[in-house]
């Protein structure tokens, strides 16, 4: 049976490990939290000490059990048009500049399981005039392997579609039939606008482009002041100029040393 209980000091070893490799700030009040998310897969594994499974995490051979222990403490929860303020902002203020250009490039910078860049995906289409013709490319990425994989299959149950409007979700999606029944699956022109790509936020980016808008959101309430500000800084110089950066709506960037302008509560501009 797995250990019922966990010393302060193994916990202090977790939440600097956590730390140092993703930037989630495991508060000391979070302990039994990372405790039963740990449980999963020191059951899959048969190990019964969090020691056990700290030690073989680390292991420079399990590095795929680094992979799914991020799988299970991270939180993913999202939702198709979360925050709809924000794609209102994009359609009303930036869209219209980007119509301009030819050569579009988004980034989700936290997508997890893909619902958000789902949903900016059909806010183009429905709202970029001649998106079709234009080179338009939303980049979407998230730690978690698991969300990603979830995110690429692009399939979603009733519940989890319903924030999307009849006409889009009748226009964006494939109804299932039979064994699929009660399940949606994202059409081809959303998956040809998305690419789905592994990326931790706290490690350097392996990226060429410059974005003109990013959406960072929800993922920074995880991070400490010193790891928002790094990261701040990191993702605008990631911008093209006049490039806008969104944050979560219960996130902030006061207090924190940045070059970007403030427009309105969560959006930001270089
Ligand atoms: C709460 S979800 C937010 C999803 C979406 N942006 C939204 O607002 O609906 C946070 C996501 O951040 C991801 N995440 C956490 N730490 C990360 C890191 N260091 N690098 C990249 N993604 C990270 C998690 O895996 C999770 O999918």
């Amino acid at each position: 049976m797995i250990e019922t209980a966990m010393s302060d000091a193994e916990y202090n070893q977790y939440q600097r490990l956590i730390y140092d490799t993703c930037g989630i700030n495991f508060t000391d009040n979070k302990k039994q939290l990372l405790m039963t998310r740990l449980r999963k897969r020191m059951v899959a594994l048969n190990i019964i000490s969090y020691k056990k499974y700290r030690e073989y995490v680390t292991h420079p051979d399990h590095h795929d059990e680094f992979s799914q222990m991020l799988n299970v403490i991270s939180t993913n929860k999202t939702d198709f048009f979360r925050e709809s303020v924000h794609f209102e902002f994009l359609k009303n203020n930036v869209y219209p500049r980007l119509e301009r250009k030819n050569k579009i490039r988004l980034w989700s910078a936290a997508s997890s399981s893909g619902e958000e860049a789902y949903t900016w995906a059909i806010t183009i289409l429905e709202h970029l005039r001649d998106a079709k013709d234009k080179d338009i490319k939303i980049l979407a990425t998230d730690i978690s392997t698991k969300v990603l994989a979830e995110a690429e299959a692009g399939v979603y149950s009733e519940e989890l579609v319903r924030p999307i409007p009849v006409a889009q979700l009748k226009k964006y999606f494939y109804k299932g039939h039979n064994q699929w029944n009660g399940y949606y699956m994202v059409k081809e022109q959303l998956k040809e606008l998305v690419s789905f790509r592994r990326l931790n936020l706290m490690e350097p980016f392996p990226l060429k482009a410059q974005f003109d808008v990013i959406l960072c959101r929800n993922v920074m309430i995880y991070f400490d002041k010193e790891t928002r500000e790094r990261l701040v800084e990191r993702l605008a110089r990631q911008l093209t100029a006049g490039g806008i950066f969104i944050i979560g709506n219960a996130e902030s960037l006061s207090g924190i040393k940045t070059s970007l302008k403030y427009l309105q509560p969560a959006i930001y501009q270089k």
